[in-house]
């Protein structure tokens, strides 16, 4: 098995899966790595296990480089189970002298695992530890995404192990930012911002600004998931900032699902307005489109326009979920408005506008409503919606 190092002394040693379709609701298509580090000093030094199943594939990695009883440190970055399902087993097999972890990890190990036998070593933000010739020192980087998360940053190499944070979900033969097609790491990126850290764009914002006021020098970024970015880590940064910073790309999407195709037309002509004040627009049709790739979308859009028809007194189901999950990640600085057909009730327009100015989405639009099929009045009523929005 070829090895894969980072720098002298520092390889990649986790696993490649390639069959994941669906984490915790997140559509993964290209499937995804869960990565893990070894550092050969006086100190041996494993940084993050991996998902339970891919123990095995673990420890041969690391058996091509060293024994792994020869382990001294197991570091915890983060405590999810993708990252730490194999720890108990890897524990086992290793007999580590230190589990290194934050604070918070120890409370989360501990909840998870149950084990007060581990020896575990809590470290302080800014704590170093010596490995020998190289140094390791830890960045507290609580609710980034989980209150365990931690960073670890590698002195003499300049690599910083980041944990979840510039990760993505893709699995590929390759371990390198400069070794896979750019449009899709970069489009994975950004699903994984979406639908991971949209939360805690705050946080995000308030690490950036904190890595750049310690001037840590970073050569690279080792992220849990996906490449390690050795040749630009900078592009990714970069990202980070203007999503963390809510930056919209002046585009509209038009967010929809249907019955018996009134809300679809209506939809359209909603397009037709948005398209006439030359807004560019995507209409997505949520029977066809995963919530985690219209939440891909939503992150840099500018404008968030929702259509359905009235089913119970309320929503369609598509349109419930989608609403309950991009409520969930909070995403901001946008406008909105709705529309949706209806046989003799009429909620869900109400409805989804109460829930964009709960996400403080402004809405610029009252709404538009149809009894039953729409006709040509309504449908301009539609088209004047859009030019609302795109204007
Ligand atoms: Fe990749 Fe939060 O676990």
């Amino acid at each position: 098995m070829k090895k894969i190092a980072l720098a002298d002394n520092v390889y990649w040693v986790g696993a490649v899966d390639w069959n994941i379709r669906d984490f915790h609701g997140y559509s993964t298509y290209r499937g995804t790595t869960y990565n893990a580090f070894l550092i050969i000093d006086e100190k041996v030094t494993l940084i993050d296990t991996v998902k339970k199943p891919y123990k095995s594939e673990l420890m041969h990695r690391i058996h091509t480089i060293i024994d792994p009883k020869k382990i001294d440190y197991l570091v915890v970055n983060h405590v999810e189970m993708d990252h730490s399902g194999s720890l108990p087993e890897v524990v086992e097999a290793i007999n580590p002298e230190k589990i290194i972890c934050s604070k918070m990890g120890h409370k989360a190990l501990m909840q998870h695992f149950h084990r007060p036998d581990w020896p575990f070593h809590v470290v302080a933000p800014g704590e170093e530890i010596s490995l020998g010739t190289k140094t390791l020192s830890f960045l507290e980087t609580r609710m980034l995404h989980w209150p365990d998360s931690m960073f670890t940053y590698l002195k003499e190499d300049q690599i910083l192990f980041t944990s979840d944070a510039f990760g993505e979900h893709l699995a590929t033969s390759e371990r390198f930012d400069d070794e896979v097609n750019q449009d899709v790491l970069m489009h994975e990126a950004t699903k994984y911002y979406a639908n991971i850290l949209t939360l805690y764009s705050p946080l995000v914002k308030k690490l950036l600004a904190k890595v750049q006021e310690m001037q840590l020098p970073i050569k690279m970024l080792a992220p849990d998931h996906g490449v390690v970015w050795r040749s630009n880590p900078g592009k990714i940064i970069e990202a980070y900032n203007r999503w963390c910073n809510h930056q919209g790309n002046g585009r509209a999407l038009v967010i929809y699902d249907t019955m018996w195709e009134s809300t679809k037309k209506m939809a359209k002509a909603v397009a037709e307005g948005l398209h006439e004040q030359g807004v560019e627009y995507k209409l997505l049709d949520l029977a066809v489109n995963h919530r985690s790739d219209v939440m891909t979308d939503v992150l840099e859009a500018s404008a968030i326009v929702l259509g359905s028809p009235t089913l119970n007194n309320g929503m369609l189901p598509r349109m419930a979920d989608f609403l309950m999950y991009m409520r969930g990640l909070r995403p901001t600085n946008k406008v909105g408005a709705s529309f949706g057909s209806y046989g003799w009730s009429g909620e869900a327009v109400k409805m989804m506008n109460e829930i964009l100015k709960e996400m403080n989405i402004v809405v610029c639009h009252p709404g538009v409503k149809t009894q039953y099929v729409p006709e040509h009045a309504q449908l301009g009523e539609c088209v004047e919606l859009g030019r609302t929005v795109g204007k």
